[in-house]
């Protein structure tokens, strides 16, 4: 019998992220990911899934610099993509901006940085294309988060904001063997490139039961509209055999850690005087959402993921709705090329088996 979706197969061993479903805990190296989201930048993230520690002020610094001129040169090249930022789709626009990329022609030392740089541009890029406008320049002095949303939204940025995208940014760059990383660590494991394996993650990523849910949820939060609606569209669309975007998980079997920590940093920046009316509604939403589906499969725990508080968090800080998706893939590179790095170090080819299930050719095999 097939393991259907391979749910529960080790298929790494990995000092990068731990993902506890049952008692709902995320470890990124060592830390829990609700003291890495309230005390670490993205910057710092990315060191510590690139080189296994937080940084001291000095390593911080020159990362901070390197991302920096990593956004630059990705600007530079925005001008030979032809049409790759023209479609309607950021997922597809970051896979083709991305996939010009060529890695026997980027430094080494450079790499990852370069590839982190060139999500945040691109993703930005487009989002600025699709309301006709030309993109910003990255501005090297600011820290990754600043800077994406200054480029990206068109709100702009502020200190408050910049901090909240980096909690998301911090909370979402690495979970375990999620689908766009068994998919990057399954492209490494070939001994093919870096920037092939990312690109091939962001296909992964783009579905809907990966890191395209959080768009559906605002979109849900929008047609539900006011909490006492809840209940009724909620059964509507259960009833029409759909999935309530934003709630259930393969492993965690509790509520997601990272959608407690996502809905904190909202509250951080309600305090701060930003307004976030979504916030009070999707508390509402998932509360009716958790005990309908509940009461319809007692057995199967279903809570709220991350992508339900994502869609509350990235619309508060001012990215519109078809940014969700890339601003996931900003953050989930740090932990791709991680992994693609710990996968090329010490994996062998991965290359399961399947069991054959279709007809035999009527003439018996030789002996
Ligand atoms: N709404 C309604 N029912 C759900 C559900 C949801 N969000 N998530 C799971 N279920 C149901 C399934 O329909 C299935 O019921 P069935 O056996 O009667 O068909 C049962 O719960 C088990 O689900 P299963 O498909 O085995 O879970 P999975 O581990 O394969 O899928 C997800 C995990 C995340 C893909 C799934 O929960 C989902 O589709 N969630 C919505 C999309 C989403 O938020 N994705 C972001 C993930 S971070």
């Amino acid at each position: 019998m097939a393991m259907d979706g391979l749910e529960g197969v080790v298929v790494a061993d990995t000092q990068l992220s731990d993902v506890d479903g049952e008692r709902g805990r995320l470890v990124v190296r060592g830390h829990d990911v609700e003291e890495l989201a309230l005390t670490a930048d993205f910057e710092a993230a990315c060191a510590l899934l690139w080189s296994g520690q937080l940084p001291g002020a000095k390593a911080h610094e020159e990362l901070r610099a390197k991302l920096g001129r990593a956004r630059g040169r990705a600007f530079e090249r925005l001008a030979r993509l032809g049409d790759a930022l023209d479609g309607a789709d950021g997922m597809e626009a970051l896979r083709a901006g991305l996939a010009h990329l060529r890695a026997s022609e980027l430094d080494p030392e450079e790499l990852h940085a370069e590839l982190t740089g060139a999500v945040a541009v691109l993703a930005a890029a487009w989002a600025r294309r699709r309301r006709g406008a030309a993109p910003l320049a990255p501005d090297p002095g600011l820290g990754h988060a600043a800077d994406f949303l200054r480029m990206a939204s068109p709100h702009g940025s502020d200190p408050a904001r910049s901090q909240a995208l980096d909690a998301y940014l911090v909370t979402a760059a690495d979970h375990g063997m999620n689908a766009s990383t068994f998919t990057a660590r399954v492209v490494a494991s070939t001994a093919s490139d870096p920037v092939s394996a990312v690109v091939a993650a962001i296909g992964a990523l783009k579905g809907p039961l990966h890191g395209g849910a959080p768009g559906p949820v605002l979109a849900m939060l929008d047609a539900i509209g006011a909490p006492e609606r809840a209940a009724s569209w909620i059964a509507d669309e259960l009833a029409a055999g759909r999935r309530i975007m934003g709630m259930g998980h393969r492993v965690y079997r509790v509520r997601d850690p990272r959608a407690a920590v996502l809905e904190r940093a909202v509250e951080r920046l309600r305090a701060s005087g930003l307004r976030s009316d979504r916030l009070d509604l999707a508390r509402a939403v998932e509360a009716v959402a958790v005990a309908s589906l509940g009461e319809r499969r007692p057995e199967r725990r279903l809570a709220a993921n991350v992508e339900f508080y994502t869609a509350v968090i990235l619309d508060a800080i001012g990215l519109p709705q078809e940014l969700f998706s890339p601003t996931f893939a900003v953050a989930r590179v740090a932990g791709w090329l991680a992994h693609v790095a710990e996968q090329a170090r010490g994996g062998r080819l991965i290359r399961p088996s399947s069991r054959y299930v279709g007809p035999m050719p009527e003439t018996p095999a030789a002996a």
